[in-house]
């Protein structure tokens, strides 16, 4: 069997085997765009090929922007269209293929590649671990009512919960270039948060509001009229589904929340893909209103530089910490010193006695802040080697806000 890139001539060979992988078949192109793999790159694909010249396996990546902790943004390869065919399962197709990108991917000058798991139980053994969670926001209209803020009464407080905003309801095919431009300021700011290149959006690739699907888009404008923020949804059965709610602020959060918790011929409101603890559960007067539920892993995370990869984040806390790393499927073994001064690591080869031991993977999980070193040192997944060195790592490793991702690859 032989790993090779894909060209040009392979799209057709790759997206049926990667369809054949998944039991699926390939929609037919319609005019209007929306198939998931048109944003594909076919220099970035890879095929698995058996002697006798049959495609059997597949992976890609595309090139995504990461944002980590400290509002730094960083090239980062998103690893997608991962698929063995179901009658060469289980002899090691992936196995060489995940090698085989993971040095292509250090050799291009990635420190880090990012995918989401069809399985938690496949990415582990090579060095990716869950990084960031999503879950869904369950609210009954009728327990829906919003807490004034503190400190101010409810009647104060203007219908757009914000306070010279506007919302306007969109159809997706009128939103022009606004959902795009409001994902990106949003992305920026947000640690864990993945780019869309424009080329997503112009084929329409991926899932709504990217894809044609049909929703409504309630659009958020500041006082000068300026987007926002957006909540796409749809009502089935008196339900009514936000895709995602992008938004540039927290009040504009509250603002499109308030919109569609008050729409009529609703009796509840479903927020897909918000971040587990986020804030409007604590903003309903009646705090068993927002029912949490569905939570996942989502964004996994690979480091393939460490020095490099701790060095570009931002910081929060100064402290020392060594660090003693094994990589077993690439068969390395390192041990660093990180220094944190002044929102800044420096991160160089040590001797000293290590503070942590950990898999790269553990290092994956808490590298944008979403896990605490010390959940995965009471797990037994992380060794402590000295009390307190787990809560320094803990007040280390924490970001300036938790990570969350949203994109679908
Ligand atoms: C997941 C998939 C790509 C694995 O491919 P594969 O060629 O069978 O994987 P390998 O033979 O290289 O397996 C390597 C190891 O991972 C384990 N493994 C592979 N897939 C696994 C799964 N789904 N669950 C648990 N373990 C798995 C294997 O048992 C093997 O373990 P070992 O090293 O201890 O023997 C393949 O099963 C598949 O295409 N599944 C459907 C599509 C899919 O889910 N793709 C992933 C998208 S994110």
């Amino acid at each position: 069997m032989e790993i090779r890139s894909a060209t040009e001539e392979d799209l057709d060979v790759f997206v049926d085997t990667v369809h054949a992988a998944f039991g699926l078949f390939p929609e037919t192109p319609t005019e209007g765009g929306g198939l998931w793999w048109s944003a594909l790159e076919m220099d970035r694909c890879l095929l698995a090929v058996t002697a006798d010249g049959r495609p059997v396996g597949t992976a890609a990546a595309y090139p995504f922007e990461l944002t980590l902790p400290g509002e730094t943004i960083v090239p980062t390869p998103g690893v997608t269209a991962v698929g063995v065919l179901p009658s060469h399962r289980r002899q090691g197709v992936l196995s060489a293929m995940m090698r085989h990108q993971l040095a292509e991917l250090r050799a291009q000058g990635a420190f880090l590649s990012v995918l989401l798991a069809s399985e938690a139980t496949i990415y582990g053994r090579f060095g990716y671990g869950p990084a960031t969670c999503t879950a869904q926001l369950t609210v009954p209209r009728h327990k829906a009512a919003l807490a004034a803020p503190r400190g101010r009464a409810a009647a104060d407080v203007p219908a757009t919960g914000s306070d010279h905003g506007s919302v306007e309801v969109l159809r997706r095919t009128e939103c022009g270039e606004i959902l795009e431009e409001v994902y990106d300021k949003y992305r920026r700011a947000q640690p864990g948060a993945l780019s869309r290149p424009h080329r997503w959006w112009a084929l329409r690739a991926g899932q709504p509001p990217i894809s044609p699907a049909p929703r409504y888009v309630a659009v958020h404008r500041d006082a000068d009229g300026v987007p926002d923020g957006y909540a796409s949804y749809s009502i089935a059965s008196g339900t009514l589904t936000v895709d995602e709610t992008i938004v540039t602020d927290d009040a504009v959060f509250t603002a499109l929340a308030r919109f569609v918790l008050g729409h009529d011929l609703v009796s509840q409101v479903v927020f897909k893909k918000v971040p587990p603890e986020h804030p409007l559960r604590w903003q309903f007067a009646d705090f068993r209103a927002g029912e949490v539920s569905g939570v996942m892993d989502w964004l996994w995370v690979r480091l393939l530089d460490v020095p490099r990869a701790l060095t570009a984040r931002g910081w929060f806390t100064d402290g020392e910490l060594v660090l003693d790393i094994d990589d077993p499927f690439l068969g390395e073994h390192s041990r660093f010193l990180l220094t944190v001064r002044d929102g800044k690591a420096d991160c160089v080869p040590t001797d000293r006695n290590p503070d942590l031991s950990l898999d790269v993977r553990d290092l994956g999980s808490v590298y944008l802040g979403g896990t605490a070193p010390s959940t995965l040192v009471r797990a037994g997944h992380v060794q402590a080697h000295r009390p307190g060195a787990a809560v320094l790592a803990d007040s280390l490793f924490r970001a300036d806000r938790s990570p969350h991702c949203l994109h679908w690859f």
